[in-house]
């Protein structure tokens, strides 16, 4: 640990956050904060996987269509439980629940919809590589009746969140997060030690453009031949940009971009024909672009579904899918012109 003994943590920089923001309430500390448990202590079972029963398969497919791994439902449950007895949210959406999340009677209700992934990577929890937890917060519509929450109050376009960020649990716990409007993106590392997040990346810019590009290959065959072409493009020897870029692609959203997000670089999730139920790729809208879309537009990058920004999208069911195209801001919007038509491969 440096000079300081402690260093600055994650509660005391949302309460300075907080100062400067005249209308914030201290209803968004509390709920970062229980975020903020929540992640401890899913870390401390990531960390234990393999040593006792958290890892494998539950045999059960979710919502997704997909295997529910012991750790999706372990951290689905704990955020839930450290989230709903508050008294600040209306309620919550999860990749795991098929529908809104409500509040029970016995809890008080709040103004903030919290919208998450609660484990993300999952293919990669019994092979010890980084996963994490995404979530984005909302604020209920002022218009919202003070009736049962509506689907109306968490589909909200991704611009309208008022706080987004990350958990990583990797070679160390990392937490990153923004309340966007200019407040800058900032990183927080857990000393399991003090047992608290200290502030470890303060206001991250993501590089302009970078050299990494981080795409699942194995899918080329499924994509259209605008996505082929974009592909190339970056895997394409042309020393004046700087190409071919490097490829990295771990299969964990959040290691991905995180790593991105600090050496610049783009993610990208195409639309493909792998499966028919899923023309726009594998990535959900409500619970990874958007809250990693609000994030990395906060550092100065970019996230499209490549016609156009990802933050502006109108979301119509809580788990729609969206091809997303996310990291510095001159690649996305090189991405985006490949796949919206403005350029082909002849004039690359
Ligand atoms: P989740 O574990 O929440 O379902 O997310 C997995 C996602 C994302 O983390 C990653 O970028 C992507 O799946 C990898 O998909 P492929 O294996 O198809 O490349
Ligand atoms: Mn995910
Ligand atoms: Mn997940």
């Amino acid at each position: 640990m440096g000079k300081k003994e402690v260093g600055t943590t994650i509660t005391q920089h949302i309460l300075s956050k907080q100062r400067e923001n005249s209308e914030a309430t201290g209803a968004f500390t509390i709920l970062l904060n229980e975020l903020v448990v929540a992640a401890k202590v899913i870390s401390r079972e990531v960390n234990k996987a393999g040593l006792v029963d958290i890892l494998g398969a539950t045999g059960t497919i979710n919502v997704q269509n997909e295997e529910v791994q012991k750790l999706d439902l372990f951290a689905n449950r704990i955020i839930i439980e450290r989230l709903q007895h508050i008294g600040q949210l209306c309620c919550m959406c999860s990749e795991e629940n098929a529908d809104i999340i409500e509040i029970p009677a016995r809890y008080p209700k709040g103004n903030y919809v919290v919208v998450f992934d609660p484990l993300d990577g999952s293919s990669n929890i019994d092979v010890n590589i980084s996963i994490g937890t995404i979530f984005g917060i909302y604020k209920r519509p002022d218009c919202a009746p003070e009736t049962e929450p509506l689907l109306g109050d968490i589909l909200q376009p991704g611009m309208k969140q008022v706080a987004a960020g990350y958990f990583i649990y990797g070679s160390s716990t990392v937490m990153i997060y923004t309340t966007g409007n200019g407040s800058g993106v900032h990183g927080f590392t857990l000393y399991p030690s003090v047992g608290e997040f200290l502030l470890s990346h303060e206001d991250i810019k993501i590089p302009e453009r970078g050299k990494i590009y981080s795409v699942n290959e194995g899918n080329y065959t499924y994509w259209d031949e605008k996505t082929r072409a974009m592909v190339d493009y970056f895997k394409t020897k042309d020393a004046d940009t700087g190409r071919p870029y490097t490829s990295r692609y771990v299969g964990s959203l959040v290691a991905d971009f995180h790593r991105n997000l600090l050496k610049g670089g783009i993610f990208m999730y195409p639309a493909d024909k792998k499966d028919p139920k899923k023309p726009s790729g594998k990535l959900r809208l409500m619970v990874e672009a958007n809250p990693l879309a609000f994030v990395v537009r906060e550092a100065g990058g970019y996230a499209s579904d490549g016609n156009g920004p990802i933050l502006e999208i109108d979301p119509k069911e809580l788990h729609q899918r969206t091809p997303l195209y996310i990291g510095s801001k001159k690649d996305v919007e090189l991405a985006e012109a490949f796949i919206s038509g403005k350029k082909n491969e002849l004039c690359a």
